[in-house]
């Protein structure tokens, strides 16, 4: 991420232990059901993004930063589309293409490790629908990646994504260190995304405020964590763990404080 090296590496932490029970029993007490998600997503959040994306059996979708890919497959089961998911973390691709096997989804579903800061390397107009949940903030240059997403869609094709890190309240520069000590953020204020979709080439149908979800959840990933504390700290070691439940405690409170704020749009190329 932009070559700097996090002070907590969240995604390594979970990603390298994805699959294990402890992990999976700490995501299920946090969501309520556990779909293999790594942001603020949950399942009923999911349904309303997936009728934003209006997918049939033969779309194709794209997730970009997919994580371990357990989103990406709930949505080709449950629209029949085919699906391709590129992360940056190999160890979630790896723990993605592992689920889609399991899943019987194979034919249908495609992971590969990839920046998506960077120009992607397929084809103009390759897909439908693009989703991009709870990781644009990690992406440098919002207006480029956007104009790429735009290149990649057909004429018409839908796109929806989450921003966790829309800054909509004062914020210390402790909580700002704090909340970005996973790896690169990009803080933006509210309206920016609005108006950089509509430059990128966007008609922006929905924008929804979601910061509900995040603070919902960041408090109870703390909380389900903090209750398998000796078991935790035994597999990330101490200062992985605390350093995690900080970045929960403050991504909790600003959001309960709505001082950063997450919002999902819909949008479709104009
Ligand atoms: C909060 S997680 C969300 C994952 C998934 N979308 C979900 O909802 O479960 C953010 C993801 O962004 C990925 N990521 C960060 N920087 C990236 C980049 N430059 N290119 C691709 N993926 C990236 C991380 O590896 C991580 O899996």
């Amino acid at each position: 991420m932009g070559g700097i090296r996090p002070l907590v590496d969240h995604y390594g932490a979970t990603y390298g232990e994805f699959s294990s029970q402890l992990y999976a029993d700490v995501r299920r007490e946090a969501f309520g059901e556990d779909i293999g998600q790594t942001g603020w997503l949950t399942s009923d959040e999911q349904d309303l993004l997936i009728s934003w994306l209006e997918l049939e059996a033969g779309s194709r979708l794209l997730d970009v930063a997919c994580g371990s890919g357990g989103p990406t497959l709930r949505v080709a089961f449950k629209t029949g589309c085919s699906v391709t998911g590129v992360d940056l973390h190999h160890e979630g691709v790896s723990a993605a293409r592992d689920q889609a096997k399991a899943q019987g989804l194979e034919d249908r579903a495609s992971f590969m490790q990839g920046d998506a800061s960077q120009r992607m390397q397929f084809e103009d107009a390759s897909f439908d629908a693009l989703i991009c949940v709870d990781a644009i903030n990690h992406l440098p240059d919002r207006e480029r990646v956007l104009r790429e997403w735009h290149r990649l869609l057909k004429p018409g094709g839908r796109l929806v994504f989450t921003d966790p890190i829309t800054v909509t309240g004062p914020i210390n520069d402790e909580e700002m260190r704090i909340r970005s000590s996973i790896g690169f953020f990009l803080f933006v204020p509210r309206g920016v995304n609005e108006a950089l979709l509509e430059k990128a080439g966007f008609r922006v149908r929905e924008v929804a405020d979601r910061t509900d979800n995040m603070s919902r959840m960041a408090r109870r990933w703390w909380e389900a964590r903090e209750s398998r504390a000796d078991d935790l700290r035994g597999v990330e070691g101490t200062e992985t763990f605390e350093g995690q439940q900080i970045f929960f405690e403050v991504a909790a409170r600003l959001a309960e404080e709505r001082r950063l704020s997450r919002f999902a749009f819909a949008s479709e190329v104009a």
